[in-house]
């Protein structure tokens, strides 16, 4: 369970200081499906960065699983994220100088997983998105919507519970979009968290749930 209680994010650059979040307090349980939605710049990404341990809170308190993450060190911070959270980013994320085996294949060496347990994950998830024949290929020699199922095919490989999704459609034309989101909907299915940030309503009608940011605030 997601437990954040009273968030403030202030960005700190040489003169300026620019609050993102300005008190954001907000439960989200195992197995639920949040849509964010917000206008640019409302704090969206900050808030799913914080949620995901990419970055901590200036202020306020956020427990997962009942883990005080705000009072984590860098690298309890890093161990975290790498238990329990996977990103699906916009734009993909894939190093091109692997192939997509290998991209999925990632964040299992990163955990130490043995050899022969990664083959046989990394194997299912890609089958399981329907790449699987596309295993050995670069990312640039694939398609968007097949770039888009390798980074969901890394977050299922990686067997991490929460799987947090900026704008996960936001480059596909709309066919590939709504396949990418079936594949969500198996995730959903499977009992994964799922928080995505998405500016369509369409696609956030896919989640149980819709929270709506403005100026670093829930509305
Ligand atoms: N790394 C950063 N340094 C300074 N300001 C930032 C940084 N990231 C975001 N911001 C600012 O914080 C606010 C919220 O940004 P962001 O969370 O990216 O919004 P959204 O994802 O909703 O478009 C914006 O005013 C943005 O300019
Ligand atoms: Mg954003």
């Amino acid at each position: 369970m997601i437990q954040l209680k009273d968030i403030t994010k202030v960005y700190k650059t040489k003169n300026v200081e620019t609050p993102a979040l300005n008190g954001i307090s907000l439960e989200i349980e195992d197995g639920s499906w949040v849509a964010v939605m917000g206008t640019s710049g409302s704090g969206k990404s900050t808030l799913l960065n914080i949620i995901g341990c990419m970055d901590k809170p200036t202020a306020g308190e956020y427990y997962l699983d009942d883990e005080a993450v705000h009072e984590a060190s860098d690298s309890a911070l890093h161990d975290i994220r790498k238990r329990k959270i996977s990103f699906i980013f916009q734009g993909f994320a894939l190093m091109n100088q692997y192939t997509i085996f290998e991209n999925v294949e990632l964040p299992l060496k990163i955990k130490n997983v043995p050899a022969k347990k990664r083959k046989k994950l990394v194997l299912e998830a890609l089958d399981s998105v329907g790449i699987k024949e596309q295993a050995s290929k670069k990312p640039s020699e694939v398609s968007g919507g097949q770039q888009q199922r390798c980074a969901i095919a890394r977050a299922l490989a990686s067997e991490n519970n929460i799987i947090l999704a900026d704008e996960p459609t936001g480059a596909l034309d709309a066919k590939t979009g709504k396949e990418v989101m079936e594949i969500l909907k198996g995730l959903h299915e499977m009992g994964k968290t799922i928080i995505m940030v998405t500016h369509d309503k369409n696609i956030a009608a896919y989640a149980e749930r819709i929270i709506c940011i403005e100026d670093g605030r829930i509305v």
